[in-house]
């Protein structure tokens, strides 16, 4: 599989780039694209338009005001694009509907295989003991600003589809008595936690712990080489995590 790694500058371009130099998930980089950096070990252009080979995907960790010009080649070139990049106006979120009426893209804004699994298996343990009350606890490095984590919220919001019911209570505090449609979502932050989510599901006579530990941002390169993988010969239409786990 022959990628185009949009953005093979940064930190993420260059952790796909070093995964791809090892053949993993049968990668090997055609090209870096970015206008503002390079990769020693790959051969990089500064624009879409110098290239001339067609490669079978295009990996994107780059900037979303990059987004039309990326669509534009992956739709004339018909290749398929795993969008990881994050921010995305409105604007580019309805190029990207466009796009995905004529090429398979796969957008996440979580690219970690793990915690694409930590959600289902949240899911699937919210719905299996309807009565058990649910607290979500993260971890993350003090420089982190927004609280709670977009992945607290995308767990707390997938339960949610499961319960009706359900509601939000942010870092608990104060005399009332929790009661059973209430998730607490409570977010830690000191050192240099690289992001570690729990998901803890309790009865009167049991309890149960789903707990995800990112250890270094390679998580998310494998997970955008997964991706690759999965959406090469695929349909157009929109693909996201979900999509890519059988449970
Ligand atoms: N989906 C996920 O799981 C996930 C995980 C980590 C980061 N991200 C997102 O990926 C993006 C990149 O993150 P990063 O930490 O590698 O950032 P970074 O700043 O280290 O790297 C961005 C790279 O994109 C390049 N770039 C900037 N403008 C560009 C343009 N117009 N065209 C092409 N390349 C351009 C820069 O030169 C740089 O090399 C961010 O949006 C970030 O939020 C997503």
């Amino acid at each position: 599989m022959k990628i185009i790694i949009h953005g093979i500058g940064g930190r993420m371009g260059a952790e796909v780039a070093k995964l791809a130099l090892f053949g993993v998930r049968g990668s090997e980089v055609l090209a870096g694209v970015d206008p503002y950096g390079s990769f020693d070990g790959a051969r990089c252009v500064g624009s879409f338009d110098e290239l001339t080979e067609r490669a079978d995907c295009i990996i994107d960790f780059s900037h979303h005001s990059a987004t039309k010009g990326l669509l534009d080649y992956a739709v004339k070139t018909k290749t398929p694009v795993v969008l990881a990049t994050t921010g995305h106006t409105e604007d580019e979120l309805e190029a990207v509907r466009l796009a995905s009426e004529k090429i398979a893209i796969f957008h996440a804004a979580n690219m970690s295989l793990g915690v694409a699994l930590l959600i289902e298996l949240a899911k699937i343990t919210a719905r299996t003991m309807p009565d058990a009350e649910i607290e979500i606890i993260e971890k993350h490095h003090d420089r982190k600003l927004d609280a709670p984590s977009g992945t607290a919220l995308a767990i707390a919001n997938a339960i949610k589809t499961v319960r009706d019911d359900a509601f939000f209570t942010y870092g608990r505090s104060g005399q009332a008595k929790r009661t059973k449609e209430e998730i607490g979502i409570h977010a830690i932050r000191l050192g240099n936690i690289v992001g570690e989510h729990e998901v803890i599901v309790g009865t009167d006579s049991q309890t149960i712990t789903l707990k995800h530990e990112a250890h270094t941002r390679a998580l998310f390169a494998e997970g955008a080489l997964a991706a690759a993988e999965f959406i090469v010969g695929k349909d157009a239409g929109i693909y996201s995590m979900p999509d890519m786990i059988k449970i």
